[in-house]
């Protein structure tokens, strides 16, 4: 095994020629920016949420995941990882060749796409009716992918230029995927009261097919409303990392490195976040996830040594 790269929040280790060992940290990014502390167990709750929707939605897409866990034989200690740390963050996923976009699909107006419209009356680049409320329901869940910036943020583009950058047939075979995902994982999370008011995908090529890689409808990667709470013209309050991001505005920090510290009450409260999200999705019990129910781990592998 040998470390290949480390992004905001994943370590990637190389198994062998087909199969990379994805393992989620703690690490939790806001405005991409590292915040210093990690949030205990959120590696294993993003790697959690990921396995239960990879099997919800296996009708929809081919996805990278060979096997939940620690491969059996896997030499953790050589790459410098421990393996209580490992245990309940870790997958084996197929290697793929990952599209230079991201796949994301809005269902209501909220955050850029909110900010945009107010501005022109447009979502990434596309007109919609006049009159949406913030948080506003879209009529139809759209397909609004953003480059996948290798540095800095990425941009948020239309359908055309995203086929300028992956050409014609890739975009359309991405945005039926991330459309058909998007509309099965709502379904899904509505039966348990939450609203997935948008997401990101992201969609590589394994064996000359396009699959879903990387996470899957996370709290990192989607915006969760409870049901009950949502109100047009309102921000109804998430389970994602919006609490996280209201806290750092109120700081004053100008998004420039480094980060305000988080005091432990942010800290605490975003894993209770992150483990309710789960909870609530699933309907399954993180005590019963593997290392999900240890509540104080050693700082050595809070640190992800
Ligand atoms: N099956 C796969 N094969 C190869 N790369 C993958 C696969 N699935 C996901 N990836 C890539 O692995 C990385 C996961 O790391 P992580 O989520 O921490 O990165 P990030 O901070 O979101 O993005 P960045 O790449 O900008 O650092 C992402 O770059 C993602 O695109
Ligand atoms: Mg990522």
């Amino acid at each position: 095994m040998r470390h290949v790269y480390s992004g905001k929040v994943r370590d990637v280790y190389e198994l062998d020629a087909d199969r990379l060992l994805f393992v989620t940290s703690d690490r939790i990014s806001a405005f991409d920016v590292v915040m210093a502390e990690p949030i205990p167990d959120k590696g294993r709750v993003l790697t959690a949420v990921t396995a239960f929707w990879a099997s919800e939605l296996a009708g929809v897409a081919p996805n990278h995941i060979v096997e939940v866990g620690v491969p059996a034989g896997a030499d953790l200690a050589e790459v410098g990882l421990d393996a209580a740390y490992a245990e309940g963050r870790s997958m084996v996923v197929r290697k793929a060749d990952m599209i230079p976009i991201e796949c994301i699909v809005r269902g209501y107006l909220s955050g850029s796409a909110w900010a945009e419209y107010k501005r022109s009356s447009t979502m990434h680049g596309q007109s919609l009716p006049a009159g949406l409320r913030q948080s506003e329901k879209l009529p139809e869940p759209v397909f609004t992918p953003s480059t996948k910036a290798t540095s800095g943020h990425d941009q948020n583009i239309s359908f055309e230029e995203a086929t300028g950058i992956v050409g014609g047939k890739v975009a359309s075979a991405a945005r039926e995927i991330a459309l058909e995902a998007y509309k099965l994982g709502s379904v899904r999370a509505a039966e348990r009261g939450i609203i997935i008011a948008d997401t990101k995908f992201e969609l590589g090529f394994i064996d000359g097919e396009l699959a879903i890689c990387d996470e899957i409808l996370t709290p990192d990667s989607s915006r969760f409303w409870p049901a009950s709470q949502w109100e047009p013209g309102t921000v109804p309050p998430s389970f994602d990392k919006q609490p996280l991001r209201d806290w750092l505005e109120a700081t004053g920090w100008d998004k420039a490195p480094p980060p305000p510290a988080l005091p432990p009450e942010v800290v605490q409260s975003t894993r209770a976040r992150y483990v309710d999200a789960y909870e609530r999705l699933t309907g399954l019990s993180f005590d019963e996830w593997p290392n999900g129910g240890q509540r104080s781990r050693p700082p050595s592998e809070a640190r992800g040594a």
